[in-house]
């Protein structure tokens, strides 16, 4: 059994860039073989929603909910073969 983790920030900054609303939909997909917690201050304020997957410690930031099926698919589920590459998201200018 796979011990996949994804952290989703909850804290201050992240949660006014719209993380409640990931996380939420990173729980309601549901996957037996990812558990989902949201997580404190992940030291990237920001840069939010800032998603972790563990334990391969890939970092997403500016998460949008229409990315979080892509994260799981690309990341989380095949992480074991997977080999972190480019960041799903890139940073924006600022
Ligand atoms: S508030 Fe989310 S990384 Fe700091």
């Amino acid at each position: 059994l796979s011990s996949q983790r994804i952290l989703v920030c909850q804290n201050r900054t992240c949660r006014k860039q719209g993380a409640k609303t990931v996380l939420a939909e990173f729980q309601a997909q549901n996957i037996a073989e990812v558990k989902i917690f949201g997580s404190g201050c992940l030291g990237q304020c920001g840069n939010g929603p800032m998603v972790l997957i563990l334990p391969a410690e890939i970092w997403c930031d500016r998460v949008s909910v229409e990315e979080v099926t892509a994260i799981l698919t690309r990341y989380a589920l095949t992480s074991d073969r997977a080999t972190p590459t480019t960041p799903l998201t890139s940073p924006q200018s600022p």
